[in-house]
């Protein structure tokens, strides 16, 4: 059994139900998982956790202002959490190219600051190919706790 953490960055809802979604799943298979929707620091340096980013992506390849504070104050003050497991599924939309998953690839390199270690490849889920982001979430977060 694993205890799980999922930083959540939503604007419309689709990466909070999918983080809800994950929740339900991993919970029924005896893991325990706490869904942040607005995250603090205190919330993942109380305890050793992996954490799962979950977050969709805004303007113009951005994090939403739920998690927006979060990510200010951990490049700010950098807590350092050497080899600590993290796994990063990113919503996003093809069609804005450039920015296409940004928010991930900032939560991405805004962990490995503080030494955390990535568990696997970033999901990005394209908006335009899956209208129900948790049918690919859920296959890949079994695969993300398995290489855990
Ligand atoms: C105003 C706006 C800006 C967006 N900007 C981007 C972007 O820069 N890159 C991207 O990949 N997706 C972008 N998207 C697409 C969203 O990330 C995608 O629709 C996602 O599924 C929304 O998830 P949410 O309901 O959790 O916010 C944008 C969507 C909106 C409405």
């Amino acid at each position: 059994m694993t205890d799980i953490r999922i930083l959540v960055g939503s604007v419309y809802g689709s990466a909070l139900m999918t983080a809800k979604a994950i929740k339900a799943a991993l919970d029924a298979d005896g893991h325990s998982v706490t869904v942040l929707e607005n995250p603090t620091l205190d919330d993942i340096t109380s305890n050793s956790a992996p954490l799962l980013v979950c977050t969709s992506t805004t303007g113009q390849g951005e994090i939403p202002g739920n998690l927006l504070p979060f990510y200010l104050a951990l490049r700010e003050q950098l807590p350092q959490q050497p080899g600590r497991p993290f796994g990063v599924i990113v919503l996003g939309d093809s069609s804005y190219g450039e920015t296409f998953c940004g928010a991930g690839k900032l939560m991405e390199e805004a962990l490995y600051e503080t030494a955390a270690r990535k568990v696997g490849e970033t999901l990005c889920i394209d908006a335009l190919e899956t209208q129900e982001p948790e049918n690919e979430a859920l296959p890949w977060v079994r695969k993300w706790i398995s290489a855990m």
